[in-house]
Parts: C-alpha cells; sequence; structure tokens
C-alpha cells in the first residue's frame, strides 16, 4: 500500500471529485461535436470549472495554502511555504477531441521543492501517485522506471509543438535523431500521463521543451521517486524554469542527452 500524508490524501480527494465532473463533460462532448458554437468553448469551461473545484476542494481543508493555477494564474497564500501547482486538464487537444488522453496534475510544493504528486486520468480511473522519499505508485501498485539500456531497445515519448509554439526545427532535428536511434517514438499528448507513463515503465524515457510549471510538477516526481533520473536538456536540475525535460532511468540518461544533444 501506498504511504499516503494528509496532504496527498485531501489532493486525490479534490481530484476524484473534480474528475467525477470532468468524465460527465468528457461524456458530453459527442452530442457539441455537431452543435453550431462547436465543443472549444465547452472545453475551456470545463478546464476552468475543473480547476475552480479543485482549488475549493484543497482550501477547505488547506487553507493559507498558495496556487499556482495554469487557468487563474498564481495565488499567494498566507501561508509562504507551501503551494499547489494545477494543471486542470493536461491533455486539453485529447478531451476536445473525444480521445481520453488527459489528466489532472497536481504537485505540493513546500520551500520551493516538490513533496507530494498526483496525475489523475479520470476515464481509465488511474491514479499516480508519489510522496517525496516514499516512492511512487500507480493506484495500490508500486512504479518502477523501466530497466532496458540499450537505446536500440526504448520507446521514447516526447510533445511535438503545434501551430503557434516555437521550435520546430530544434525538435524535427531531436526527432531525427532519436527515430535513427531507438524503438520508437510516441505522441500521446499530455505531458503529465508521458512522465507518469516514464514512472511505470511503459515509456522508458520523455523528453519535451517549452512546457510549463503545472505540465510537470508532479510528473518529475513521480519519475524521481520510480527511480528515475529527471533533468533539464543541459543535464541540470532547471527544468521547473526553463521548460525543457528529459526523464529517463539512470543508465539511460547521458545516451540520451548525448542523442538530443544540437549537432553542429
Ligand atoms: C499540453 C500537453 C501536451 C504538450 C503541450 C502542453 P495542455 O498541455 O501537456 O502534451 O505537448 O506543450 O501545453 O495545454 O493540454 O494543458
Ligand atoms: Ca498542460
Ligand atoms: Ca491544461
Amino acid at each position: 500500500m501506498p504511504y499516503l500524508s494528509p496532504a496527498l490524501n485531501v489532493m486525490i480527494a479534490a481530484a476524484r471529485k473534480a474528475g467525477r465532473a470532468l468524465i460527465r463533460d468528457f461524456g458530453e462532448l459527442e452530442n457539441l461535436q455537431i452543435s453550431r458554437k462547436g465543443p472549444a468553448d465547452f472545453v475551456s469551461t470545463a478546464d476552468s470549472r475543473t480547476e475552480r473545484i479543485l482549488v475549493e476542494e484543497l482550501t477547505r481543508t488547506r487553507p493559507g495554502y498558495g496556487f499556482l493555477l495554469e487557468e487563474a494564474g498564481a495565488i499567494e497564500g498566507r501561508d509562504k511555504t507551501h503551494r499547489f501547482i494545477i494543471d486542470p486538464i493536461d491533455g486539453t487537444t485529447n478531451f476536445l477531441h473525444g480521445i481520453p488522453q488527459f489528466a489532472i496534475s497536481i504537485g505540493l510544493e513546500r520551500e520551493g521543492h516538490v513533496v507530494s504528486a498526483l496525475v489523475f486520468n479520470p476515464v481509465t480511473d488511474e491514479m499516480y501517485v508519489a510522496e517525496k522519499g516514499h516512492g511512487a505508485y500507480l493506484n495500490d501498485r508500486r512504479l518502477r522506471v523501466a530497466t532496458r539500456h540499450n537505446l536500440a531497445d526504448v520507446l521514447v515519448a516526447s510533445g511535438a509543438p503545434f501551430l503557434g509554439k516555437g521550435g520546430r526545427d530544434e525538435f524535427l532535428a531531436e526527432l531525427n535523431a532519436v527515430v535513427a536511434s531507438t524503438a520508437g517514438m510516441r505522441r500521446f499528448g499530455s505531458a503529465a500521463l508521458d512522465l507518469a507513463w516514464t514512472a511505470a515503465g511503459r515509456f522508458d524515457a520523455f523528453w519535451e521543451r517549452n512546457l510549463k510549471p503545472w505540465d510537470i510538477a508532479a510528473g518529475i516526481l513521480l519519475v524521481r521517486e520510480a527511480g528515475g533520473v529527471v533533468s533539464d536538456l543541459d543535464g541540470r536540475d532547471r527544468m521547473m524554469d526553463c521548460g525543457h525535460i528529459l526523464a529517463t532511468n539512470d543508465a539511460l540518461h547521458r545516451p540520451l542527452l548525448d542523442l538530443l544533444r544540437p549537432k553542429s
């Protein structure tokens, strides 16, 4: 059984409540595809409402904690040592297209370090949690990163830039290097779940550029608590500041950093 701190229990309860509403919304989308207004407005409402439920639930049990929210931005708390970092729907484009690969992501920071993490896909009912120093779990099962160490055998996940997002040339150069040297590449559309799946050993590695703190705050702790290594693409611990990330096992970390390094 996972060790669940009181704070993590509160995060799980909040995510389950918000998840129930999200599943109802996901079911509604099918009808909306054919409506004239289209589903995009509906999804942004679902996004904001999910965030609001999470904030309400967490504030009720942890009054005073601050928030960093994708939708509403930063909210200062009286308690300057604790802050929840939240992405209410990571994988919005999937959600909009009826693809059940999206998640609620919550990281709890204490004095600048994430100490509790949750990534929850309400459709598959996969609840990934981690507590600093106490391991990572998928529901009740302890997670370990994959042990593969030959690049030729590994499956690597990433996120691709899209309309309005920069970094296309860099991504294509990295993709080129990865597909030439590994068993395959996947782009599933939720960075939080990509990290959770790396913690679970489904992916051997995940890299992406230009992410936001709410995409990765929880996932970084999940991978580390599953025995993995996480850094930015220069090998430093600055992912939350620069938004670039590589998560994998110890054996693959250096070879993948080298593979992703720009070729001059
Ligand atoms: C996005 C997802 C996606 C990643 C994008 C993020 P959103 O978050 O994590 O996998 O490639 O960069 O913005 O917009 O669905 O919350
Ligand atoms: Ca996101
Ligand atoms: Ca989001």
